[in-house]
């Protein structure tokens, strides 16, 4: 039976040409992926079928499958098969790609959006970064408490939102949020945004003009440094040392309105911001006019001790701009987040809301209300820390029997991830280029600055993955790890 690949490359080798059958193929099938004419995810036909369709050896398809395989354009399941990769690898192929960022019609700005292209669209797996575990879930509450709000006695909630959100909801994160963090603020203050970077982006543009710089910590989330700049902001990165971020000991001469950080758990290296770091932050921010943005994401995880109270929370209500998700504790593709801004800002924000983003879905935001209310979020929180508690030592421990001291991971016992520390420089970026073939999905490239050399750091996410699974994982990402540090293999010449 013919298959898409087949489709696609009929016709197309050279049998009389100067270059290899292998390489033809290699060159062919590296191309449709890049382009995009080979989906994500999809299954290529064997060997041995693809080799009987197009009239060549079986082994001139093998090694084109296997140089694939290596450089990361495919990965195997075993007893499944091979199937495209969903990482582009990052190494630069000079095959044209006319749908490429660099030769699409864009601005520098929206080149510049593409250039760093950093989501994963995969939601499970080892070791996709920071995911939550959307199959323990409790769909079915969620579903009868969204369906109380969608009938014709609730038409009203189908509309626009006409403040900072649903004041149910506003109310419920006030208080949820005091409890928890210490934060404070009245309802008002509270801003209901769909995903963290809407509430960056909303800061951003409130809040500072374009040319304006803005301290972000290097590394950091892959999406503040797109959002900010995106904004027209300039990105200074900030140090991060075994307090947290460090204060900056030069100014630039245009002194930065804003900096953003995650006290809680650094995002990713993992490290938790002492408390004389944050009186210091809070001084020099009263002191100077700065506003931080204290991104608190996944605090409700935190598996040794109480968390420390929230910046906000510690003396910053004027100063603090504190941003917080559901993306971890209920699910990601929900999109519903928030900022609490302080009380002389309320107004304003709630109206640059709705000029930027004219946004909807109040009866999603009444049915999460319902769910803090009655209860269910606490429950979901309780048993899901105590199942992420279970899946970090169980990762820790399989980390230390595969790789001893080759490794070295980030300390606080927090949130969905561990950041590992990996090998000689160069080593992790070579593994994130072929993890894909080995059934792994891993992240790195987190640098403010596209270029800095933060190359050996790895994050492992444990949301997306079970305790079952994980040893396994370890032991795949041990041999891809002996694969890199052996050095390349040598071209096959057929
Ligand atoms: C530092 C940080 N903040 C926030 C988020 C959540 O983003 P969102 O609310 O857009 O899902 C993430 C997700 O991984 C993150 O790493």
């Amino acid at each position: 039976m013919a298959s898409l690949l087949h489709d696609l490359l009929v016709g197309t080798l050279d049998r009389d040409g100067g270059v290899t059958l292998q390489r033809q193929l290699y060159q062919a099938i590296q191309a449709a992926i890049l382009q995009r004419r080979l989906p994500v995810n999809h299954k290529l036909p064997s060997t041995r079928a693809l080799a009987e369709q197009l009239l060549v050896s079986r082994l001139t398809v093998s090694l084109a499958y296997d140089r694939l395989l290596d450089e990361g354009y495919l990965y195997a399941r075993p007893g499944s098969g091979t199937f495209v990769a969903d990482t582009l690898p990052q190494v630069k192929t000079g095959v044209p790609a006319p749908d490429t960022p660099d030769q699409a019609p864009l601005s520098a700005r929206g080149k510049a959006i593409n250039a760093r292209f950093g989501a994963v669209a995969r939601a499970e797996g080892a070791f996709v970064g920071g995911v939550s575990d959307a199959d323990l879930f409790p769909f079915h509450i969620w579903k009868r408490l969204h369906n109380r709000y969608l009938s014709k006695r609730q038409a009203h909630l189908a509309g626009y939102v006409d403040q900072g959100g649903y004041r149910p909801l506003c109310e419920a994160l006030s208080a949820y949020l005091y409890a928890a963090r210490a934060v404070r603020c009245s309802p008002a203050q509270v801003i209901v945004t769909q995903g963290t970077h809407q509430s960056l982006d909303l800061v951003a543009k409130l809040l500072g003009d374009p040319g304006d710089t803005v301290w972000v910590e290097s590394p950091c989330h892959w999406g503040a440094p797109v959002v900010f700049s995106a904004a027209g902001l300039h990105c200074a990165p900030l140090a991060i040392d075994a307090q947290g971020a460090c204060l900056p000991s030069a100014v630039p001469a245009a002194a930065p309105r804003l900096a953003f950080v995650t006290p809680s758990h650094q995002y990713p290296t993992g490290n938790i911001m002492s408390l004389q770091r944050r009186r210091d932050w809070l001084a020099y921010a009263q002191a100077n006019n700065l506003w931080v943005v204290e991104d608190d994401y996944d605090s409700e995880f935190r598996y040794d001790i109480e968390p420390m109270p929230s910046l906000q929370g510690l003396g910053g209500e004027e100063r603090v701009i504190y941003l917080g998700t559901f993306s971890k504790v209920m699910f990601p593709g929900l999109r519903l987040s928030y900022l609490v801004v302080p009380e002389g800002l309320a107004e304003a924000f709630g109206k640059g809301l709705i000029q930027l983003y004219r946004p909807g879905y109040l009866s999603i935001q009444a049915a999460m209300a319902d769910f803090i209310q009655e209860g269910h979020f606490a429950r979901h929180i309780r048993k899901m820390r105590a199942e992420y508690a279970q899946r970090r030592s169980c990762l820790q421990q399989c980390l230390d029997e595969a790789f001893g001291a080759l490794i070295g991971y980030s300390a606080g016992q927090a949130g969905l991830h561990l950041a590992v520390r990996i090998g000689a420089p160069g080593t992790a970026r070579k593994m994130l280029a072929q993890a894909p073939a080995h059934g792994l999905v891993l992240r790195g490239g987190y640098s403010v600055e596209p270029d800095a050399d933060d190359d050996n750091l790895l994050v492992l996410g444990y949301g997306g993955v079970k305790v079952g699974e994980i040893e396994a994982a370890v032991q795949r990402l041990r041999r891809l790890y002996d694969q890199v540090a052996a050095g390349p293999a040598p071209a096959p010449v057929v």
